[in-house]
């Protein structure tokens, strides 16, 4: 299994959101090689729950900040949340799906477009633009939220549970899920 890169205890909010996009990207690479079906749930369940840490993350901290500091940020975050969603939807739709259904790889397939889709367009151009109009430790300190955010996300995968019922049990099924986690949390999160 080739190493993903991992993002250091110095990295800022941009270092650790790439090394999360190459994650995913290569978890789904595997899961195309990968030509049991058992594996194939396993791999599935991470990549899953990577991403849900990844966009929780993301909604909580990253986008207000895009909207704060950069020019039309609110646009671009009303874009990117809706890609959110539907990658949510494709993702719930994998966890019903058989892994040795067809069907499930190609949502495998579609999950992996948008996903590339998404890390394509954060990386050349929200990243930029956030490294372009936020001071450096500024970045640093986001990444240890957004670090601390993913941890907190309850969407690791459980070996002996359902990952959907963790899923619905945690945040509940459908749009909106991000906000519910949001209040949650936000009790955990005075700073
Ligand atoms: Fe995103
Ligand atoms: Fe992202």
């Amino acid at each position: 299994m080739s190493e993903s890169p991992v993002a250091g205890p110095g990295s800022d909010v941009v270092d650790i959101l790439t090394a999360d996009h190459r994650e995913m990207l290569e978890l789904l690479s595997q899961i195309e090689q990968t030509p049991d079906a058992g594996q194939r749930r396993d791999l599935a369940d991470t990549v899953i729950a990577e991403v849900m840490r990844h966009a929780v993350a993301e909604e909580m901290f990253v986008y207000p900040a895009i909207q704060e500091h950069v020019p039309n940020g609110a646009k671009e975050v009303e874009h990117d949340k809706q890609e959110h969603d539907e990658i949510v939807q494709l993702m719930k739709r994998m966890e019903d799906v058989d892994p040795s259904d067809p069907t499930f790889m190609e949502l495998v397939r579609q999950l992996e477009a948008q996903l590339r889709h998404h890390a394509n367009d954060e990386e050349s151009d929200q990243f930029p633009q956030l490294r372009a109009h936020i001071p450096g430790e500024k970045l640093v300190d986001l990444g240890k939220k957004v670090q601390n955010a993913k941890k907190l996300a309850p969407t690791r995968p459980h070996p002996h549970a359902p990952h959907s019922e963790l899923f619905h049990k945690t945040v509940g099924p459908g749009v909106g899920m991000i906000d519910r986690l949001r209040d949650k949390l936000s009790g955990r999160h005075t700073g």
